[in-house]
């Protein structure tokens, strides 16, 4: 074989190799913020910078995971108890859910949402300290929302978002340009029950498909979806018996679902597969897992980036550690 033939075909295999490589440990903590902080949902941007929001103040944090030795709060947003879902709605513009949720009463304050727009484009922090900062304003109040929760992006060309109601369950879109909003979904398999009277959670869209959790009805559903987010069809329970909080998808279209009391993390695959493949009841590694996403870079495509409050609702060993940022390199899996 001539050598540059030799080259190439040792190059391929390489590359074909440390594509299905696990390097261990399958788990790192990316950062770990202070005892009694839940950290609830994650958006990645394109240039690899996580943003997390906490539940319990209503802070955006940024995380450069590959030099992740502190944070830097994006915004704070006022008369508030903190902030839920978070989604990129068009580039490097993200919209998120503010309002009162507090995890010391588990209740919601009905009439306290509102939807807020983060524009990074021109953002620039160094060492925590930011140069260039965002521009942050209150998109609209829903006065009518329960509790909004979760957070897709619906269409980035005429910039809508779909957000879960689990206080009346139900799906809101809401209009970021002209600022309207309407409850565009509402099903049994969004419905809250007990123990948590708390209906549907994430909520994602793949492939013309709203795929959801229900938190108390313990379910992962989906279902067909119009351009506009009405409903196409009805309902499909995907799995039962699974307590189930955000998810993301791979590029395959396996699903990674959270668990928050359930401490573990759960995946679905394309073929409707369920296993559990990181943490569980009495395993510490992710407790209270809250959200989940890929990273966005060559570099990390493969890690999985984990929220989690500490277990402030179910810890496992004694009380709560602090929310964490957990990478998980799914190669592992
Ligand atoms: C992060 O790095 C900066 C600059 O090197 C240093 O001042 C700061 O103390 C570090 N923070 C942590 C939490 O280690
Ligand atoms: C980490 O950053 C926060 C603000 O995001 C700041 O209040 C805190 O002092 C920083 N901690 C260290 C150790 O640098
Ligand atoms: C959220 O709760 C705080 C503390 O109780 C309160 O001051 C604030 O007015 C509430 N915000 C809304 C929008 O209801
Ligand atoms: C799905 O799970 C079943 C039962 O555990 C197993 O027999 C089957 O091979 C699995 N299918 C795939 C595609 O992994």
């Amino acid at each position: 074989m001539p050598a540059y033939l030799f080259t190439a075909f040792i190059s391929a295999f390489l590359i074909t190799a440390c594509a299905s490589l696990c390097i261990e440990p399958a788990t790192r903590t990316v950062f770990e913020f202070p005892f009694r902080s839940w950290v609830e949902n994650i958006a990645v941007r394109a240039k690899g910078d996580l943003l997390v929001t906490l539940i319990d103040h209503p802070e955006l944090h940024l995380i450069n995971p590959f030099k992740p030795n502190n944070t830097t709060i994006v915004s704070s947003f006022p008369n508030v108890l903190g902030l839920l879902g978070i989604a990129e709605y068009d580039i490097d513009q993200f919209a998120v859910v503010a309002g009162n949720w507090s995890y010391v009463t588990d209740e919601t304050t009905a009439h306290s949402y509102s939807i807020w727009r983060v524009d990074m484009r021109r953002f620039e922090a160094i060492d925590g300290e930011v140069l260039q900062p965002a521009v942050v304003e209150k998109v609209v109040d829903i006065p009518e929302a329960i509790f909004l929760n979760g957070m897709t992006t619906l269409s980035s060309i005429e910039k809508t978002i779909l957000v879960s109601d689990s206080g009346i369950g139900a799906v809101w879109r809401v209009d970021i340009a002209n600022r309207g909003y309407q409850v565009v979904i509402e099903d049994k398999t969004m419905e809250p029950g007990p123990p948590y009277n708390l209906g549907i959670n994430g909520l994602h869209l793949r492939d013309h498909y709203l795929y959801y959790t229900n938190s108390a009805l313990e379910l992962f559903c989906r279902m067909p979806v119009k351009p506009d987010g009405t409903s196409a069809g009805n309902a499909e329970v995907l799995v039962t018996n699974h307590l189930g909080d955000d998810f993301t998808f791979d590029r395959s279209g396996n699903a990674y679902v959270t668990q928050d009391p359930g401490n573990a993390l759960y995946k679905v695959t394309f073929e409707g597969n369920v296993s559990t493949i990181l943490g569980g009841p009495d395993d510490p590694l992710i407790e209270g897992d809250t959200a989940a996403q890929f990273g966005r870079t060559v570099a990390d495509s493969h890690i999985l980036y984990i929220t989690t409050n500490g277990g402030l609702v179910n810890p496992v060993d004694g009380p709560a550690v602090g929310g964490k940022v957990v990478a998980f390199n799914t190669r592992c899996a």
